[in-house]
């Protein structure tokens, strides 16, 4: 899967948004993300060769981060906090309960393509735990209820 020329413009314009051009390694992995839904080492090179950097480093911080999958996902990218408050207030319960709903392991996607569920650590909103991230957006004080709401939500507007 290679980078469409439009996106290698805009990896090239981060570029020069920062001194140091290492520093523009997140906002290409970002774009280049948009463009796919997941990244691959193909793409880790188009962005090494834009930036002018060492495929390593952009390997590197790609793995560091949990938010660019290097296969395909679902639609919705749920991703439950498993850090300290979430987990004192359930989270691993409604892991497992988002597991069982699905029918899927941690990682894989339903059938449909719509739905993959991990683990993340502390996503910065330990004070509404437990809560989840599903795409760009925040769920927070999560209950069963919530999520079945959430997920019949999100069924209806496939
Ligand atoms: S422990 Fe879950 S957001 Fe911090």
């Amino acid at each position: 899967m290679i980078l469409s020329q439009d996106t290698k413009l805009k990896i090239s314009q981060a570029g020069t948004r920062y001194p140091k051009i290492r520093s523009a390694i997140l906002p290409a992995l970002h774009l280049a993300y948009e463009e796919h839904g997941f990244l691959n080492d193909q793409m880790y090179e188009q962005i090494a060769e834009v930036l002018g950097v060492k495929f390593i480093e952009v390997a590197e911080a790609a793995s560091f981060y949990t938010m660019f999958p290097k296969a395909p996902r679902g639609r919705y990218l749920i991703q439950v906090c498993r850090n300290i408050s979430c987990a004192l207030m359930g989270s691993h319960h409604l892991t497992q309960y988002l597991l069982t709903k699905f029918g899927v392991k941690l990682g894989e996607t339903t059938k449909d393509g719509l739905f993959t569920v991990v683990e993340v650590e502390c996503l910065g909103s330990c004070c509404s735990a437990p809560m989840m991230q599903v795409n760009e957006k925040y769920f927070e004080n999560l209950t069963q209820a919530k999520v079945d709401q959430l997920i019949a939500e999100w069924k209806a507007a496939k």
